[in-house]
Formats: C-alpha cells, sequence, structure tokens
C-alpha cells in the first residue's frame, strides 16, 4: 500500500517521457507464446501489470527476463496450459492467453480473470469467437476448459471488443486455410499486435479497418520488436499539462493515434503545437488563456477513449461552463467522481453513463482514495491543480499502468512524496 501527498499549484517544466503502451505490450507479450523461439519485446513499460503478466506467462513454464523495457521470452519451454488461478484474477487481460496457448497447443485451462473494478467485465464475447472457431468449451462456476485446434472461418465478433479481437486474431495466426473476423476493434494497440505477428511471420491483412483477413501459416519465429508509445499516458500528461497552464514537452507520441483527444483539448481551448524530431513526434504545451467546457462521449476507436474519460472530466472542473459526460462503454467508471467531490468539484451523477461537470471551480486539497487506474490519475490532476495538501490513497492501482508516474511529475517540478504504509 502506498499514498501519495502531492501540494497542488505548482507550474511544471521540462519534459514528460511517454513509456511503451501498456495495452500493446501485454498482448504482445501473449503473442510471443505462438514463436519456436526466443522474442525480444523493447519499450515495455515497468509497470505492475507487466510484472503479472510475466508471473502468469512463467507459470506455464516460459522463460521471461525483463530489464531496462527489454522484455525476452523464451516459449520453447512451456509445459502446461493451465495458468496460475490466483495470478490470472489478478490480470482481466490474461484472457488474451487462451487464443495463442488454443492455436499452440489446442487447449486452455483459466479461471474468470479479474482487474479494475469498473464494472461488469464479461468474457461471453471471447467464449463467442472461440465457439465459432470450433473449439469446445466446458465451463464450471470457477474454470473455462477450452478444447480443439481452432477452424479457420469467416466470423463476426458480438460488439467491437480489444481483447476479443486479439484473442480472434492470436488463436487463429495458425490454422490451416483463410479466417476472416468481422466486427473486428480498430485500435492501435490491435495494429500493433497485427504488425508484431506479421513481423514473426503470421500472414494477416488490415487497413486500419473493423474486417481482418489471416492466412494460416505453420510456423512462427521471434524477432525483436518495439512497442508503440502509449497514447493514454500521452494524453493524461497533456491533460496535467493543459489543467496546471505549464509549458511541457511530452513524447515520443504517434499523433495520429490521439486525433480525437488533440481536437477536444484544442476545443476545449487547450494551447499546443506538434514537432516532429529524429522521426517522432512530440507535443509543447503552452499556456493558454481561460478553458471552455465541452461534452464527450467514449467510443471505441477513433472515438475518444473510455481509458481517458476520468482525466478529461477531471480537466473540465477548470473550464468555464457545463461539459457532459457520456461514458457509453463501462458502467462502473465514475467512482473517482465522489472523490472530486470532495475535493470541491460540481459534479451531478445523471445516470450510470452520464455525469455533468460545471465548471470553473477551486479544487481542494483533502484526503482521498484511488478506486482504479484511470480514475487515480484523475484524481492526480485534481492534486495538481488544487489549493493546498492532497493525500491519495491506495495508489498501487495508478501503478498497474503508469511507469514512474510520481517520479515523472517530479522532474517537471511537481511537489509530489510516495509513502510506503
Ligand atoms: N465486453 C463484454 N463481453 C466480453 C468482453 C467485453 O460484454 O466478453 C464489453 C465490456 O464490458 C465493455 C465493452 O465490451 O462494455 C468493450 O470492452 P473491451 O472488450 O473492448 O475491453 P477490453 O478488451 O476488456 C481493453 C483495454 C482496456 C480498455 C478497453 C476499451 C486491454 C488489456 N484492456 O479492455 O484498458 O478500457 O479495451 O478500450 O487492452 C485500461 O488500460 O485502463 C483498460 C481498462
Amino acid at each position: 500500500m502506498s499514498k501519495l501527498i502531492i501540494k497542488g499549484g505548482t507550474e511544471l517544466k521540462g519534459e514528460i517521457p511517454i513509456s511503451g503502451a501498456k495495452n500493446s505490450a501485454l498482448i504482445i507479450l501473449a503473442a510471443s507464446l505462438l514463436c519456436d523461439s526466443e522474442t525480444t519485446i523493447t519499450n515495455v513499460p515497468d509497470i505492475e501489470d507487466i510484472h503479472r503478466m510475466i508471473e502468469i506467462i512463467e507459470s506455464l513454464g516460459a522463460k521471461v527476463s525483463f530489464n531496462s523495457g527489454i522484455i525476452k521470452i523464451d516459449p520453447t519451454t512451456i509445459n502446461t496450459t493451465v495458468p496460475n488461478a490466483q495470478l490470472v484474477n489478478k490480470l482481466r487481460g490474461s484472457i488474451v492467453l487462451a487464443g495463442p496457448l488454443l492455436a499452440k497447443f489446442h487447449q486452455a485451462t483459466f479461471s474468470q480473470p479479474g482487474g479494475c473494478l469498473i464494472g461488469a467485465r464479461p468474457i461471453d464475447d471471447h467464449l463467442d469467437l472461440f465457439l465459432q472457431l470450433g473449439i469446445k468449451i466446458i465451463q464450471n462456476d470457477k474454470f473455462y476448459s477450452l478444447k480443439g485446434k481452432p477452424k479457420s472461418s469467416d466470423i463476426t465478433l458480438n460488439k467491437i471488443s480489444v481483447t476479443a479481437t486479439e484473442n480472434a486474431i492470436m488463436a487463429s495466426v495458425l490454422s490451416k486455410g483463410t479466417t476472416k473476423i468481422h466486427v473486428a476493434a480498430a485500435e492501435p494497440e490491435v495494429a500493433d499486435l497485427i504488425n508484431y505477428l506479421n513481423k514473426i511471420g503470421a500472414k494477416i491483412s488490415y487497413v486500419g479497418s473493423h474486417d481482418i483477413t489471416i492466412n494460416g501459416v505453420n510456423s512462427l519465429s521471434g524477432v525483436k520488436y518495439e512497442i508503440i508509445p502509449d497514447r493514454i499516458e500521452a494524453g493524461t500528461y497533456l491533460m496535467v499539462a493543459i489543467a496546471t497552464n505549464s509549458s511541457l514537452k511530452i513524447g515520443p507520441v504517434i499523433t495520429d493515434n490521439l486525433n480525437i483527444i488533440l481536437k477536444k483539448l484544442k476545443m476545449a481551448g487547450a494551447n499546443f503545437e506538434i514537432v516532429s524530431r529524429n522521426n517522432k513526434e512530440y507535443i509543447f504545451t503552452k499556456k493558454s488563456n481561460s478553458l471552455i467546457s465541452q461534452n464527450i462521449d467514449t467510443r471505441t476507436y477513433p472515438g475518444f477513449p473510455t481509458d481517458l474519460q476520468a482525466q478529461y472530466a477531471t480537466l473540465m472542473t477548470r473550464a468555464k461552463g457545463t461539459s457532459n459526460i457520456f461514458e457509453t462503454l463501462f458502467e462502473g467508471r465514475f467512482l473517482y467522481i465522489d472523490e472530486i467531490k470532495i475535493m470541491g468539484a460540481d459534479i451531478k451523477i445523471l445516470s450510470p453513463h452520464i455525469v455533468e461537470v460545471n465548471g470553473p471551480t477551486q479544487l481542494k486539497g483533502k484526503e482521498i482514495i484511488s478506486r482504479d487506474l484511470r480514475g487515480g490519475a484523475a484524481l492526480i490532476i485534481a492534486a495538481l491543480v488544487a489549493n493546498g495538501t492532497t493525500i491519495i490513497d491506495n495508489t498501487e492501482y495508478i501503478d498497474r499502468g503508469y511507469e514512474s508516474i510520481d517520479q515523472k511529475l517530479k522532474n517537471v517540478g511537481a511537489d509530489i512524496e510516495r509513502i510506503d504504509n
């Protein structure tokens, strides 16, 4: 357990480096089990969720090392298709191991995966796609046992789901013949997975659309692959910069992956420019005049990401007028609202999916609790702009997805301390 003690009101200056994307790295780690030799993955964020995924992969018998952002995975020593249930329960994303295990070993047994408390997060869409690929599913109240060699087919996912799309792709890369996946998610992390798989020898065609075609291959062999920058981490620090009216250099980023976020920040009156240096893009934020309220509705990519909803709503407490924040994807993603209300935010919860933020309000430092990853990041933004000192408890949720968040903020002048208790 640890707490962050943040004294608000400081203007920040300098550079915030952006780490590799959590949700790419997690999936590409799972995909590396498909190889017949060692894979090296670079630009991997040093965060709790990655450590959990490594432990789960090790529980299958694979050899894994993680040093200075570089992971090496040797899957040739895998000796079971039943990942450790206790570890699986701590990481909902571990469901993506089912696809590669089925493709490679034609079986996988796993418990109901865990994760953040952001509403009901069933795995029915995953089970549905495995059934469509000809997999037999035996289920009891604790375990799912999946058996069979995925058959190439024309499948349609139940709805647009990031990890279900990734499971469908990974399950199918070694199937004989052609598999088509319709209603696929188009998030940049899905594209990163496809780029990795094609680099290790898969034949997947995809043009950023919701249809993916996979021509099965016999085997895949490990390569060196670099994870893309984390668009959610970049968006979070952009909102930190704009909320604190600071001049920061944030990057590297892929601005194409940030289009709707940059648009919504510009519309709110944020001032920034994009600069390319050595083939990498960076965002330079500048001081802006007062912010103007904006509405957002979270959507699958290329819509506004649910993973930045809490941070944007918190930014809107600084904006003049009323902002409607419509969370269309999850029903439990407003847990941070009670905490920023304690700090003085004027927010009404209109339904489990809609809140109304009235601003501008000056937040005040208080003792608050982080209840999930992205909501926790939003609380840090609130604390950085508040008058006085804020104590955020339960910060381990934030550490699941943000590499060294306190150190990165300290390096640009934030008054932030971590206390382990
Ligand atoms: N859903 C179902 N059944 C399923 C799977 C999903 O009903 O079997 C629902 C979900 O409850 C949700 C919607 O479908 O309402 C979309 O969820 P999706 O499946 O796309 O989410 P996910 O794949 O579980 C990934 C990210 C999340 C991110 C969402 C949405 C990973 C490992 N996780 O989750 O990341 O919020 O996509 O973009 O890629 C985070 O980083 O904080 C995080 C939670």
